[in-house]
């Protein structure tokens, strides 16, 4: 339970923690902050220590409330007609976005400022005219948690979603899969707990969160 409650408080405290899935699933470990968290600091940390791809989860209703569809409903193209994914049913990539303020969107300060934008158009949906407000595409990846989370999907969009409705913040949060530079791959659990220790964050396992939250 420590190790939980903890990870809830870093969260809150605007730290990241990590979350590996499962090593029957993407055998991944993502670096995950709240998207209110995220500043330009942020950004370069998960581009630099985590190295994978910066995405921001949103719940589903959230997701639905902005009319954000899973990528493969939104484009019409042979490609996207069948999955056969190894680890999961389907993806849950939505759209790419950039705030509507931002140049390229690219740099820290752009992707900062489209990601805590999404942090608080999550918690006021209808306070936001998502499409006065974002532009498509961009450069930050959406991710559309499943309709009943956990009981659906146990992805890390789903994983980090909960996690932030566990600890009372709204569900957009930034995931970015840990990867290793040496060897080519996803860092490994060993590895990617080392990291964790090394700058006091908190490192979960899945099932951790699925024992607490599923
Ligand atoms: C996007 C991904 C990552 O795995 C991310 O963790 C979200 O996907 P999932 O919910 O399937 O784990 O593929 O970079
Ligand atoms: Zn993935
Ligand atoms: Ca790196
Ligand atoms: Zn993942």
């Amino acid at each position: 339970a420590a190790t939980f409650v903890r990870a809830l408080d870093a969260l809150h405290a605007g730290e990241p923690v990590l979350v590996h899935d499962a090593a029957d699933r993407e055998g991944e470990t993502d670096l995950i902050y709240h998207a209110d968290a995220v500043t330009p600091e942020a950004v370069a940390r998960l581009r630099n220590d985590a190295g994978g791809l910066v995405c921001t989860a949103l719940g589903h209703e959230i997701a639905e409330a902005f009319d954000l569809p899973l990528y493969t409903e939104a484009i019409d193209h042979p490609a996207a007609g069948c999955h056969n994914l190894g680890y999961d049913e389907r993806s849950s990539f939505s759209l790419t976005v950039n705030h509507r303020e931002t140049y390229t969107g690219i740099t820290d300060v752009d992707r900062s400022r489209t990601i805590r934008a999404l942090g608080e158009a999550a918690a006021a949906p209808e306070a936001v005219e998502f499409a006065a407000e974002f532009r498509v595409p961009g450069h930050v990846h959406l991710l559309k948690a499943a309709p009943d989370l956990l009981a659906q999907r146990e992805g890390h969009t789903e994983l980090g979603v909960a996690l932030a409705e566990a600890a009372d913040l709204s569900p957009a949060v930034v995931v970015c899969e840990m990867l290793d530079d040496e060897t080519g791959e996803a860092l490994t659990p060993v590895d990617a707990r080392a990291y964790a220790d090394r700058h006091d964050f908190v490192y979960l396992e899945g099932r951790t969160v699925l024992e607490h939250l599923g």
